[in-house]
């Protein structure tokens, strides 16, 4: 009778420890794989909505198998440190603007910033969904960095505390920049002093007056509250401000390979929404700036918005050298760009 009692006491400590390794190693399959994606902007943005829905569409197509972490608002990592933090794998996914690639080693996406170079959307898309595009997102992979895609912002208004109607109006004007040397080269060609600053920081800056001025797109312009801070903003619409999706390359190419066509579907379909909202985005954003009163709203002619295009064209030229004749010339082409 012991002797059972001991046989079937041992049975059932076998049987509890063999539920124990399949419960570990089920809960094991199941663990999902995590997709750390940080930003900067705000939710209410069109990158920070694009990057709900593409975390939306990531897990439901891939049944839970993936699980897509958002960090808006430099919560997790400012400007320069997520470049590093992708590079390094400390997370898996970014949408930086294209005016912040130079510290990856591919400063040719600064021809996005160039001012006046698109028109509007139609003439971006020929170059962001084109094949100038394409091959710029390719320079990226032997820095460990796969360009998954652009997504659209907009194009950008300037803010000071004084109207500025004429370009000359910006002489002496401290203006906060994005990393870029063409926004760098823009500005001196306003006579301002270009201050680079990360993005999170720029509505202190603005408030306390270590910098007079910005640029941004409306969107940026409204969800950091930049406009209660600034008295007059002026619809030059001078340059664009979007972004790429990046991935850290080791990362990726390690998916399995159903999850990767799973996730670039799900890519497919954010960048169609990112582009779809960025416009309306805007605009609504723009409208709710003039709404609060707070900023006062200074709108070109076309002959107005003329005499910017005149002072800012001359810095293609200028900084052709930085970017690459060739590559500005493909553009040209693409969007049959007058000066
Ligand atoms: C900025 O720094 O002004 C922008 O790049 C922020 C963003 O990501 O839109």
């Amino acid at each position: 009778m012991g002797k059972c009692m001991t046989i079937s006491g041992k049975m059932m400590l076998l049987l509890a420890i063999a539920a124990v390794f399949a419960f570990t190693s089920n809960a094991m399959a199941a663990d999902p794989i995590i997709i750390k994606f940080s930003h900067v902007v705000a939710v209410d943005t069109p990158k920070g909505e694009a990057a709900e829905y593409f975390k939306k569409l990531a897990e439901e197509r891939t049944k839970g198998a993936v699980k897509v972490e958002v960090y808006p608002n430099s919560q997790l990592y400012k400007d320069k440190e997520e470049m590093e933090a992708l590079q390094m794998g400390a997370v898996q996914m970014l949408a930086p603007s294209l005016a912040k690639f130079a510290p990856l080693g591919v400063k040719e996406f600064e021809l996005f910033d160039l001012p006046f170079i698109f028109n509007d959307y139609d003439e971006l898309h020929k170059i962001t969904l084109g094949p100038v595009g394409k091959k710029l997102l390719d320079k990226l992979q032997p820095k460990g960095i796969i360009g998954l895609a652009y997504w659209d912002n907009g194009f950008k208004v300037m803010s000071a505390n004084k109207p500025l109607k004429v370009p000359t109006d910006c002489k002496g004007l401290k203006m906060r920049i994005q990393s870029s040397k063409i926004l760098d080269a823009q500005m001196r060609a306003l006579g301002s002093i270009p201050q680079v600053m990360a993005f999170s920081e720029v509505y202190q800056a603005l408030q306390t007056g270590v910098v007079d001025g910005t640029e941004n797109p409306p969107s940026n312009l409204y969800t950091q509250k930049m406009f209660e801070v600034q008295k007059y903003v002026t619809v030059s619409n001078h340059g664009y401000l979007g972004y790429a999706v990046l991935v850290n390359k080791k990362f990726w190419e390690g998916l399995p390979a159903d999850i990767r066509t799973q996730l670039d579907s799900a890519m497919a379909d954010s960048t169609i929404f990112a582009n779809d909202i960025a416009k309306k985005n805007n605009e609504k954003d723009l409208a709710s700036v003039a709404a609060s009163g707070k900023s006062e709203i200074i709108k070109l002619t076309p002959e107005e918005r003329q005499v910017w295009k005149d002072a800012l064209v001359p810095v293609h030229d200028k900084m052709a050298s930085r970017i690459g004749k060739d590559l500005i010339q493909e553009v040209y082409q693409a969007t049959n760009f007058k000066k």
